[in-house]
C-alpha cells in the first residue's frame, strides 16, 4: 500500500440523515465539502427514518464523492487515504458509507481509515481554531448525542458524562414537533425563541442538583406537553395555542436545555481543571447557546472554541481528524464493520 506524507484525504460521512463527502489536504485546509442534507424526506414524521435514510444514502453517496473531487480539483490517483465514519450512528446509513470507502480503498490501494463521528464533532473545535486545542473539555450536542469529554489529544477522548435518555438535539425536535414548529427543531426553536419570553415558564432543569455529569432531557419534552395541554393528560397535542403563546414556550424551553448544558460544563471545567472548552455538534450551532458559553468561559477564564456553525451540523470535513490517524499509522483493516454504539472496535 503507498503512504504518501503529503497529498488528499477524502473524508465520506453517512452516519445519520446527510450524504457528505469532502477533501482536506494535511494542513486541514477544506477544498471542497459537500453536505446533501435528506430533511425534505424525514420532515413529515418529525425525526429521521433510517430506513429512508439508507436508501437515500445509496442513491447520493456516488454523487456527493464525485462533487467533492471535482469541486476540490483532485483526482483519485492523488488521494492519499480515504476517511470514513464508522460509528456511531445508523447502521443502515453507516454501512452506505462504508462500503464506499472501503472500494475506493481497495481499488486505488489506499489506506482506509476508520473515524469515530462524535470525536470528528470536537476535531472541528480544532479545525476552527487553525492550531492545536486539545486538552480541553469537549461537549458534543447533537441529534443523537450529548457527551462531556475530557480530551486528552485529539486522538485520546475519555468520556465525563452522557445523556441518560434523550440527546439535547432530540429535545429540540420533539420540542419543536409537539409545538408544530417543524424538523429540524433546533433552528426552528432558535428563529421561534427570539420573539419569546425566556421567562415566560419555568420548565425542569433536569439532574442539574445532582452532583454528576450525565444529562436527562426526556423529562422537558413531557414537560412541554402538559403546558401545551393544560390539565388533559393526552399524549399528544390536544390544544391549539395562540402565536405568542408558542414563542414563549420555545424561548422558555430552549432556556432550559442551555441552562443545563451551560451549568455541567461549568462543572466538567472545574472538575478537570482543563483550561479550554470545546463544543461541536448541531446543537453547538445554537446562537443562544454559544452566547451562554462564552459567558462560562469568562467567568473560568478559560478559552472557549466552537465548531464553525458550517462544521456544526453534520459534514465530512471534520472528519480531517483521519490525518492525525494516519500519523499514528492507525489503519482501518477492510474487514472493519459498522459499531451503531459508541464503543470503539480494537484496532
Ligand atoms: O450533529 P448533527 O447534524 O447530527 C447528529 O449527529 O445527530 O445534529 C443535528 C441536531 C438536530 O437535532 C438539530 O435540531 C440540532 O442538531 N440543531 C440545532 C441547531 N441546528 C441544528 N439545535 C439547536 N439550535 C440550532 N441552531
Ligand atoms: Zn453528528
Amino acid at each position: 500500500m503507498t503512504n504518501r506524507a503529503d497529498g488528499f484525504l477524502l473524508a465520506i460521512e453517512s452516519s445519520c440523515d446527510e450524504t457528505a463527502a469532502a477533501v482536506i489536504d494535511r494542513r486541514l485546509t477544506v477544498l471542497s465539502n459537500v453536505v446533501s442534507s435528506q430533511h425534505e424526506l424525514h420532515q413529515q414524521f418529525g425525526g429521521v427514518v433510517p430506513e429512508i435514510a439508507s436508501r437515500a444514502h445509496v442513491r447520493r453517496i456516488i454523487p456527493a464523492i464525485d462533487e467533492a473531487l471535482s469541486t476540490a480539483g483532485v483526482r483519485l490517483d492523488q488521494l492519499t487515504a480515504v476517511a470514513v465514519t464508522t460509528r456511531p450512528g445508523l447502521v443502515g446509513s453507516l454501512l452506505v458509507g462504508l462500503t464506499a470507502a472501503k472500494t475506493l480503498s481497495l481499488c486505488l490501494e489506499i489506506p482506509l481509515v476508520d473515524v469515530n463521528h462524535v470525536e470528528a464533532h470536537l476535531f472541528a473545535c480544532r479545525m476552527a481554531a487553525g492550531r492545536e486545542v486539545f486538552p480541553a473539555v469537549g461537549l458534543v450536542v447533537s441529534g443523537g448525542h450529548t457527551l462531556l469529554y475530557d480530551c486528552v489529544s485529539a486522538t485520546d477522548f475519555q468520556l465525563l458524562g452522557s445523556t441518560i435518555d434523550d440527546a439535547a438535539g432530540e429535545a429540540f425536535d420533539k420540542g419543536a414537533k409537539l409545538l408544530g414548529l417543524g424538523y429540524p427543531g433546533g433552528p426552528a426553536i432558535q428563529r421561534a425563541a427570539v420573539d419569546g419570553d425566556a421567562k415566560a415558564v419555568r420548565f425542569p432543569r433536569p439532574l442539574l442538583d445532582s452532583p454528576g455529569l450525565d444529562f436527562s432531557f426526556s423529562g422537558l419534552k413531557t414537560a412541554l406537553l402538559y403546558e401545551i395541554n393544560g390539565s388533559s393528560h393526552s399524549r399528544s397535542v390536544v390544544r391549539e395555542l395562540p402565536r405568542e403563546r408558542i414563542l414563549d414556550l420555545a424561548a422558555s424551553y430552549q432556556e432550559a436545555i442551555v441552562d443545563v448544558l451551560a451549568a455541567k460544563c461549568r462543572r466538567a471545567l472545574t472538575r478537570t481543571g482543563r483550561t479550554a472548552l470545546c463544543v461541536g455538534g448541531g446543537v453547538a450551532a445554537n446562537a443562544h447557546l454559544r452566547e451562554r458559553l462564552t459567558a462560562v468561559a469568562a467567568e473560568l477564564s478559560v478559552e472557549l472554541i466552537l465548531a464553525e456553525p458550517a462544521l456544526c451540523t453534520d459534514n465530512a470535513a471534520m472528519a480531517a481528524m483521519a490525518w492525525e490517524l494516519i500519523d499514528q499509522q492507525l489503519f482501518a483493516p477492510l474487514d472493519i464493520d459498522v459499531t451503531p454504539g459508541l464503543l470503539r472496535p480494537k484496532r
